[in-house]
């Protein structure tokens, strides 16, 4: 079976077409990335180069289906847009969160400084911001509150939780603003340039949104729950680096979780991170064991049951079935 960013293709024939779109999504996101400057191409196509999954892209591309020219030029370029927002995030990122390593390539501000990381996302977002005005305004202005969004979602993850408020909101708000509401664009933009009707576009942002959030709540479960170098990390990562993920807080909640409590929290309340071995261990056992894994658990069937829903209503075709195997998938993955 031929897959794609772990998503099933039905048949050899729609496979090849997605991969040949693919690929022209990769040729336009390196030439996009070019400019006469070497040192600049060199690190614009730096994290490109590096590699990634290219699942915004694919996201597109099958909501593309939904309409009549599925292989229009605008549905390749609304794809590479959408990785090129995403590329530009993440050379920020890697600046604040003083990451070393992106897809197992040393990251940009590692290898060249966090002068050089700034400006190499500035012209990412400078390149996607000329691609998307060939799309016309209404494009503009999806890219334009998509990345404010991106923004808020960063800025209320750096601000933090504010006294009195749900630590749980604060994070699925997070989770919806830095990560769905990209991915539910990438439906919109690819729905949108194949000529779907309006409803059909807006089914697959929803989707998009609803499929970007299931994705993250999967990654935190595994961050839990994986056997050491199962799942190509190492577990516990986010409890080493304070960072409360849903089935943590969901678990904090639980009166019954006093060890853990202990072991994440300070004496006052405050998140501690968790550098001791042996008590990144203690903590991944009591949080495999309690109630906040299984409501986690919980909340993805949740929102796979909502991802279905909206999967429902469209067409047969093999991007749906395409999708199905991706709800499929992002529920498995996790256990
Ligand atoms: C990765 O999160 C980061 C994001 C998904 C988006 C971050 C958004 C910005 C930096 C907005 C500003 C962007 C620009 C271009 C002005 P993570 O650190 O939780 O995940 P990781 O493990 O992939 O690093
Ligand atoms: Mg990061
Ligand atoms: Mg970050």
């Amino acid at each position: 079976k031929t897959t794609f960013a772990g998503i099933e293709m039905g048949s050899a024939e729609f496979a090849q077409e997605i991969a040949g779109s693919l690929r022209r999504v990769e040729d336009l996101l390196i030439s996009e990335l070019s400019s006469g400057e070497d040192f600049l191409t060199e690190a614009a196509t730096h994290l490109a180069k590096a590699g990634g999954k290219r699942f915004r892209p694919l996201f597109a591309l099958l909501s593309a289906q939904f309409g009549p020219q599925p292989r229009a030029d605008e549905v390749i370029t609304a794809a590479t847009v959408i990785e090129l927002i995403h590329l530009a995030t993440l050379y920020h990122d890697d600046v604040m969160d003083e990451a070393t390593m992106r897809r197992g390539a040393v990251s940009a501000n590692a290898r060249w400084g966090n002068s050089v990381a700034i400006l190499a996302g500035d012209f990412l977002f400078a390149r996607a911001s000329r691609l998307v005005s060939t799309l016309g305004p209404d494009s503009v202005l999806i890219i334009a509150d998509t990345f404010a969004e991106l923004v808020t979602g960063q800025m209320r993850e750096t601000i933090g939780t504010t006294a009195g408020a749900s630590a749980v909101d604060h994070y699925l708000k997070v989770v919806w603003e830095k990560t769905a509401v990209l991915i539910s664009a990438a439906g919109r933009f690819g729905a949108m340039t194949s000529g779907a009707d309006a409803e059909t576009t807006d089914r697959l942002a929803r989707l998009g949104g609803i499929v970007g959030t299931a994705f993250q709540v999967s990654d935190d479960i595994i961050d839990i729950s994986s056997a050491s170098g199962e799942s190509g990390k190492t577990p516990g990562t986010d409890l080493r680096e304070g960072v409360h993920t849903l089935p943590v807080l969901y678990a904090l909640d639980d009166p019954e979780c006093v060890r853990l409590r202990e072991l994440l929290l300070t004496p006052s309340g405050e998140r501690r991170p968790v550098t001791d071995d042996a008590e990144v261990d203690e903590a991944l056992s009591l949080l495999i064991a309690s109630s906040g894994m299984s409501r986690a658990r919980e909340t993805l069937a949740d929102y796979a049951e909502q991802a279905r829903a909206e999967l429902d209503v469209l067409p047969d075709n093999d991007a749906k079935a395409a999708f199905s195997s991706l709800v499929r998938y992002t529920v498995e993955r996790s256990g």
